[in-house]
């Protein structure tokens, strides 16, 4: 192995770049070169393929989304668009490859690594926090942190005109998100895929006995909560107790953006140089995590497959903190 190849696919995250500059100066350290692949798959199929030095990678560690830009490409799925990525791949010199993204740029890179043979390591990077094989994933904590300060915000109007609000968040199909800042942001109920029983504590929350002297709530939701979003669920409560006052809040896109905070500047320094380590060490089509603090390792066929869970534990504690 000489050259590996770089790229970030699927949603951006904070900590992609401190992600990539870790590979780049790892692999340098150890006499390797290093590729850029710009726009995930969509580079490797038109060729956007640049050259990285140290320099390449200076005074980026602090920042958001990725230079190397990112995309989600539906060619890459066709084996078309898959031949055309090996040649670009064999042109530019490339023996081997790190993905930095979700489960769909995994799920891609195991396809290429099968149809032909290049060793690809896969690195968790994604807000949702939703891969097996890691405890954390690349800008999960950024996107908390951004979450939670929302809702500090949020929750100072809350209080002063003594509303509901409903606060969505993103995660895609899990709730990893919107059960942590519920519980960091002091909800009184956070609605996720995981707990069916959500809804009904919220009901009992704002009945009688449930609302105390509360005069204000927060409800964190999860995009992917089976209730629906906020505005459904605006509907939903005030259908309920109409004398409720309430509003609701999308916080979206703002949740991928940003510095990436100190734990994901770490968490990716430490992936990006474990992903080269493994590369030089003979690992051909796995990805690479942090469990319990040590490096993991799990084939890609787990980590698109496995079911990372939120903990039960969580769920009882924001119920409880919540009462
Ligand atoms: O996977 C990251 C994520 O931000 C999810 O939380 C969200 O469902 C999705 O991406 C949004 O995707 P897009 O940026 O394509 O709208």
């Amino acid at each position: 192995m000489k050259t590996i190849g770089v790229y970030t696919s699927g949603g951006d995250a904070p900590g992609m770049n401190a992600c990539v500059r870790a590979v780049v100066r790892t692999a340098i350290y150890n006499g390797l070169n290093v590729k850029g692949i710009m726009r995930g798959y969509e580079g490797m199929i038109s060729g956007e393929i640049i050259d990285l030095d140290r320099q390449s990678v200076a005074n980026l560690i602090q920042r958001g989304g990725t230079f190397l830009k990112t995309a989600r490409s539906t060619e890459f799925m066709t084996p078309e668009g898959r031949k055309k990525a090996y040649d670009n791949v064999i042109a530019n010199g490339i023996d081997a490859l790190v993905c930095i993204g979700g489960n769909g740029s995994y799920t891609g890179a195991k396809i290429f690594t099968e149809e032909y043979g290049i060793p690809c390591i896969g690195l968790p990077g994604t807000i949702d926090n939703d891969l097996y094989g890691t405890d954390y994933t690349i800008g999960y904590d950024t996107a908390i942190n951004t979450a939670l300060d929302a809702i500090d915000k949020i929750r100072d109007t809350a209080h002063s005109h003594e509303r509901v609000f409903i606060v969505e968040v993103m995660g895609r199909d899990s709730g990893f998100i919107a059960l942590d800042v519920a519980i960091a942001g002091g909800a009184e109920g956070a609605l996720i895929p995981e707990d069916i029983e959500d809804w009904d504590k919220v009901i009992k929350h704002f009945s009688r006995e449930g609302r105390r002297q509360k005069s204000f709530s927060i409800i964190v939701v999860a995009e992917g909560d089976e209730q629906g979003g906020a505005l459904i669920l605006e509907k939903k409560l005030a259908a309920i107790y109409p004398d409720l006052k309430i509003r609701s809040t999308i916080l979206g896109h703002v949740q991928r953006g940003g510095s990436p905070s100190a734990r994901d500047r770490i968490l990716a320094s430490r992936l990006g140089s474990e992903a080269v380590k493994a590369l030089i060490d003979g690992q051909k089509s796995i990805t690479v995590g942090i469990v319990n603090d040590q490096v993991s390792y799990t084939e890609f066929d787990l980590a698109i497959h496995g079911k990372k869970s939120v903990s039960k534990d969580l769920i009882q504690l924001a119920e409880i903190l919540a009462t």
